[in-house]
């Protein structure tokens, strides 16, 4: 069985591969929220949400529909966000205030992404299984990111 470190070091392989040669940041997003879903086991949401003012907006994901506006410092996303620091969500139904968008989410991780030292937005990920997002997914997320932020620009917030 494959262990989650080499999973995301797959993932990260996969992502440059996909990124190379493109640096439209919306095209990248959607394309990495396509291969996250894909790749990772046990999801039923991975997307993004980036900052306009006070308040994150849907972007680019694969899922349910979801809910279009959170503000900074509500929910799962914007605590994130706020703190500048990854969340990691082991019972989304014991964190108070968490945002339920697809009834079917139990655990979720968020990633702050962070570009040039300003919030640019949030990389959501959700699963129907309990505890489902350890340090290793952190860590991977985090690097995935990270490497999004490098490969691509975003319009001025
Ligand atoms: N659960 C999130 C809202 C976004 S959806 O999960 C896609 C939250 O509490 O911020």
């Amino acid at each position: 069985m494959t262990s989650k470190i080499d999973l995301y070091r797959e993932v990260q392989q996969q992502l440059s591969a996909v990124f190379a040669g493109e640096r439209d940041g919306v095209a990248n997003a959607a394309n990495m929220s396509a291969l996250l879903y894909e790749a990772l086991p046990d999801l039923n949401w991975a997307g993004f949400y980036f900052r306009r003012g006070a308040e994150l907006v849907l972007g680019p994901f694969q899922g349910k529909v979801a809910c279009v506006r959170i503000a900074l410092g509500r929910g799962v996303c914007g605590t994130a966000a706020e703190r500048g620091e990854t969340v990691i969500v082991p019972d989304v139904n014991a964190f108070p205030g968490h945002i339920a968008c697809d009834a079917a989410s139990r655990s979720e991780i968020v990633v702050p992404l962070i570009q040039n030292g300003q919030l640019l937005g949030v990389l959501d990920i959700d699963s129907p299984r309990l505890a489902r997002f350890d340090q290793e997914d952190g860590i991977g997320l985090n690097a995935a990111a990270a490497l999004l932020m490098r490969a691509s620009d975003f319009p001025d917030r």
